[in-house]
């Protein structure tokens, strides 16, 4: 038995906000527009709603989202009894969007219903209808069901998670993602990757997300060079759909490690999640094909030969050439790597207990010790450090 869960209504294309805006009026007189820090992106969208006479109070969020924070905003949104919220801006804006419109209808303060930190509580009001519009092709937040921000007490990422948090209207339109930088676009596309990697080999997979993974993995691998370096339409508009992909996979299936480790490392280093997950999921493919060679989990490592068949399109593919592609991405690519975002062996033992605390890391498709988890920071740091070394100056 398995279930899906997905946006109510999903559009989808080139000029697809700006075709849409009569959508706004179904659902009230009062908006809550949650965005970025100074995103022009929303001007069209915000001018819309004052031709309509829909009363509008903007929110914008300039960082990963704190508890503190949404909390503030929170207590500003119930001031404003809006009817809806609309989130245009990246993952993380669109978590904030999604975690008002839960919030604002009910009673308590985010540690009521917050995982991991918090006490968790199921919502009792539903929360208000939620639009969202994503400006970069990374978490798939648009279709998912967890709002995620920090804790800065406990130093950990924790998620409000429901089934009512699933945006009723996802809005995905590729021109929003066009003249994004390199780094921000390679960081949201390797996010977007470990979503489908993950979710593709994780502890809970159903056929409605392996064919998902398999699409968006085959959408993703040719296009991430070319929306990244080119700012290819084609290929933006392969990653949006590759990004929405992913997020439905991990919404219906599971994540993993490299998702549990982020939870963790989000919280100490000062650094992007994608630029986090990017890093990580090749040292734990690595170490998630070892435990399953010992293991002699078989169908474990031929979803890993066939995700490393998507990947370098040859039939003949080991699992070990999935890897082999993701490090050559991430170097083709030039992201930070953990090293230089400030990651150090002192914080390797209070990472891995804190990653295992996290929700993602249930998902991993076997279980992986604290020993090991630090085993992959180890490797992360060690490579990451040689290829720094034997760069040409
Ligand atoms: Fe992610």
């Amino acid at each position: 038995m398995f279930q899906f869960m997905t946006a109510t209504r999903i559009i989808f294309g080139e000029g697809a906000l700006n075709n849409s805006f009569s959508i706004f009026n179904n659902y009230g007189y009062s908006a809550l527009v949650v965005t970025g820090r100074d995103d022009q992106r929303a001007d069209s969208l915000l001018a819309y709603l004052s031709q309509q006479n829909i009363r509008y109070q903007r929110l914008a969020v300039h960082d990963e989202p704190l508890i503190a924070m949404v909390e503030e905003m929170a207590a500003a949104g119930r001031l404003f009894k809006p009817d809806m919220v609309i989130a245009i801006g990246g993952g993380s804006v669109m978590d904030v969007g999604k975690a008002l419109s839960a919030l604002i209808p009910n009673q308590g303060s985010v540690y009521d219903y917050v995982e991991v930190v918090g006490r968790a509580l199921p919502l009792t009001a539903k929360p208000l209808p939620c639009i969202a519009i994503p400006t970069t092709a990374g978490t798939g937040s648009e279709v998912t069901r967890n709002a995620v921000m920090i804790s800065a007490q406990e130093n950990v990422k924790a998620a409000i998670r429901s089934p009512d948090l699933i945006p009723d209207v996802a809005i995905i339109d590729p021109t929003l993602t066009y003249g994004a930088d390199k780094s921000l676009s390679a960081r949201c596309g390797m996010d977007a990757f470990t979503h489908l990697m993950e979710a593709y080999v994780c502890g809970e997979p159903n056929p409605l997300t392996d064919m998902i993974c398999e699409e968006g993995l085959r959408r993703l691998a040719p296009a991430i060079i070319h929306a990244c370096e080119d700012d290819d339409p084609k290929a933006r508009a392969d990653m949006a759909f590759a990004s929405m992909l992913g997020g439905m996979a991990q919404s219906n299936a599971k994540l993993g490690a490299a998702h549990g480790l982020a939870a963790a490392l989000g919280a100490v280093l000062d650094a992007p999640h994608g630029a986090i997950t990017a890093q990580l999921a090749p040292y734990v493919m690595a170490e998630n094909i070892l435990a399953a060679r010992e293991a002699g989990r078989i169908s474990l490592l031929n979803r890993y030969r066939q995700l490393a068949c998507i990947l370098t399109g040859r039939m003949n593919a080991e699992p070990s050439d999935g890897i082999v592609w993701v490090q050559r991405i991430l170097r083709r690519l030039d992201l930070e790597t953990l090293p230089q975002l400030g990651l150090c062996d002192t914080m390797f033992e209070e990472v891995a207990v804190s990653a295992l605390r996290s929700s993602s890391i249930k998902g991993n498709p076997l279980p992986l010790s604290e020993s090991r988890l630090i085993h992959i920071l180890q490797q992360v740091c060690q490579f990451s450090n040689l290829e720094e070394s034997s760069d040409p100056v």
